[in-house]
């Protein structure tokens, strides 16, 4: 019973409906999002991806036969709305008198209803992925995403950066995420990698002398998801040549002040929250009258244990090493005594938490190796409970107390380990009492830089140092004269723009002079042979003349997350793949035809594909 829309043109969209067109007769196109029939007078919801329209039939026969999800024509009539106003749509006082109808194409019953708030299974809503999509709330989300890029490119444009593409098929790339490789047919037994990240490529085109790159690129890296990676992912990348770490973060707090200034409309538009609008106003004003704070390393994690830490709000971790260090509590001098340290956080006005409370601080603080949280209660009228007053003098938990500037009503929890240990346990502690007692407006946008990042970072997995960004990355070069002494300490010109707690991008200088690039690769345990393999290409291409050069990338869809307020990446992609990676709507990866696979060369040595 489908009809063609021939001699039909759509003359609006639903959500463009306005006062000043009563009395116009206008033609929608779009879908029925709800129906009722009431003796005779047919209601339609009608909807596209501006919004929803309120089509009103009267003795028309087929109207009666609409049902959800059928995709119609409909001509008519604006008119005031004559029943009670809608204050919850854009067309809300209006609605329109139906004088023709086609339904375009009907539909089946939809596994689940096209409507915001559904409590639909997600493994559902994805194998529908089209009919999911059709929701307001991920519509607006998809095209917030599009004006997102609109306004990255505006910018970037208007700097003068080019924007090239570079290829997907190409070998091995050094993110240091395992590769997605691509068999060749023309060469049986090779394989492409698809990239990582366009690393490679965009410091070729630095010397190929296009001195400002960028790119929307499409990267792909085979590793654990969570809510904030997918398997392929697009980044904001960019990189300038005879630019230094300051010029790569200047230009790029101005990006994000172009980008933040401009969201407000676009959230407006879009009909978003008035808190995400108000939030990006008070980011951008606070960006353009301060710029966007810079923290070293060591400083994120000495006072918030994370290299992306959350500024929201504070609870700072205070170290009380030295209060500790002679005390009588056993576990806290071992760890000491093990190369270790002993730090807490004062969470303030919590001294009456229950019990089962604070042992779910010491479960968080276990999920992250501590082996345990001992913690100091201080009840309103100052009486102490803790986990081990016991092995201490009461000098001892005084001065530990005041170290913590703890009062009554504090409670003081504290982890001794190692410093990565401490770090990460109270860290996390941090951010779980941050969320738990909404010390945080969760709208705020909080920007950091993060800086000097240690150059090496120790593997215990492969008993030796990795590069940490990677190995192109240059080192803060009085730093790096004390390699071979001490690799741990030397710092990198490396840098992450972090955000509400969420590493947002990353980027670093390069290097590009060959006697620091050859140290390097020594120090990273790369032979000639295994470096020439990898990228030879590239230190090839260094010795014709590379100019000084660095850069930076985001992750888009992390950005366009927190932008819109969304708890996962996958609400900003349009067809996001699930934690195991395969895509539920297409099903994919699937099993190949074994002549796809002979033309490839390739045997598939698995009895049962499924279950491996
Ligand atoms: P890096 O590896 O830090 O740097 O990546 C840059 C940004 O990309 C985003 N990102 C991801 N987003 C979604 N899913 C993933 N699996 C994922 N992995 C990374 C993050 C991250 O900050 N070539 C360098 C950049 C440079 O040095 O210029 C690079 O790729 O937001
Ligand atoms: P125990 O003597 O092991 O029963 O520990 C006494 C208290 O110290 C308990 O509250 C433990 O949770 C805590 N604790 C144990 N190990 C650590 C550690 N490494 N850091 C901080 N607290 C710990």
């Amino acid at each position: 019973m489908a009809e063609s829309m021939s001699g039909l043109r759509r003359t609006c969209l639903c959500g463009e409906v306005t006062e000043d067109m009563i009395g116009q007769k206008i033609t929608l196109m779009g879908w029925v999002a709800k129906c009722r029939n009431k003796g005779g007078i047919v209601f339609v919801d009608m909807r596209d991806r501006t919004g929803i329209m309120q089509v009103i039939y009267e003795g028309m026969e087929v109207a009666g036969t609409l049902h959800s999800e059928y995709c119609i024509a409909a001509t008519g009539t604006v008119r005031r709305r004559a029943g009670a106003p809608n204050p919850n749509l854009k067309t809300g006082n209006l609605e329109m008198e139906g004088m023709d109808l086609r339904i375009l194409s009907s539909s089946e019953t939809p596994p689940f209803h096209v409507l915001d708030g559904i409590d639909t299974r997600e493994d559902l809503r994805l194998r529908y992925r089209y009919l999911d999509l059709r929701r307001p709330e991920l519509q607006k989300k998809i095209m917030f995403r599009s004006r997102l890029v609109s306004l990255v490119r505006e910018f970037m444009d208007g700097e003068g950066f080019l924007d090239i593409e570079t290829p997907d098929l190409i070998g091995s790339t050094p993110e240091g995420a395992r590769d997605y490789l691509v068999p060749s047919r023309v060469h049986p037994g090779c394989f492409y990698a698809l990239p990582q990240s366009p690393q490679l490529f965009k410091q070729l085109l630095m010397c190929s002398g296009f001195d400002r790159y960028y790119q929307i690129a499409r990267c792909f890296r085979d590793e654990d998801l969570r809510a904030d990676r997918q398997p392929e992912f697009t980044q904001i990348d960019m990189e300038l040549s005879f630019a230094s770490q300051d010029d790569v973060m200047d230009i790029n707090t101005a990006l994000l002040g172009h980008v933040l200034s401009r969201l407000p409309r676009v959230y407006e538009e879009l009909g978003f929250a008035k808190e995400l609008a108000d939030a990006a106003r008070a980011a951008s004003e606070k960006i353009k009258a301060e710029g966007i704070r810079k923290m070293p390393w060591r400083e994120a994690m000495d006072l918030y244990g994370s290299d992306k830490p959350d500024l929201r709000f504070g609870m700072e971790i205070i170290d009380v090493t030295e209060a500790v260090r002679e005390c009588g509590f056993g576990v806290f001098t071992g760890a000491i005594q093990n190369g270790g340290m002993v730090r807490g956080l004062n969470v303030k006005g919590q001294g009456g938490m229950p019990r089962k409370k604070i042992d779910k601080l010491i479960e968080v603080a276990k999920t992250y190796g501590a082996k345990g949280l001992a913690y100091i209660a201080i009840s309103d009228d100052g009486k102490i409970k803790s986990s081990f007053s016991k092995f201490m003098t009461e000098d001892e938990m005084a001065e530990l107390i005041g170290k913590m500037g703890g009062c009554n009503g504090d409670l003081l929890v504290f982890a001794a380990d190692k410093f990565k240990i401490v770090c990460a346990s109270l860290g996390a502690v941090r951010l779980y009492l941050g969320d738990q007692l909404a010390l945080y407006d969760k709208n705020e946008l909080c920007f950091v830089w993060i800086t000097e990042f240690p150059l090496l970072e120790w593997s215990d997995e492969e008993g030796r140092y990795l590069a940490m960004h990677h190995p192109f990355t240059m080192p803060h070069l009085a730093d790096f004269m004390h390699v071979d002494e001490d690799p741990g300490s030397v710092r990198a010109e490396a840098y992450d723009i972090v955000l509400n707690g969420c590493e947002l991008g990353g980027g670093s200088v390069r290097i590009h002079m060959d006697d620091v690039q050859e140290k390097m690769l020594e120090v990273l345990g790369f032979s000639k042979e295994r470096a020439n393999e990898q990228f030879g290409f590239l230190l090839r291409a260094f010795r014709y003349g590379v100019p000084p050069h660095a850069g930076l990338a985001y992750g888009l869809d992390r950005m366009a997350m927190i932008f819109t307020g969304s708890d996962s990446i996958r609400d900003v992609i349009a067809f996001p793949k699930v934690k195991d990676a395969s895509d539920l709507m297409i099903d994919a990866p699937g099993a190949v035809d074994e002549k796809q696979l002979r033309e490839l060369s390739i045997a598939i040595a698995v009895e049962d594909r499924d279950t491996v």
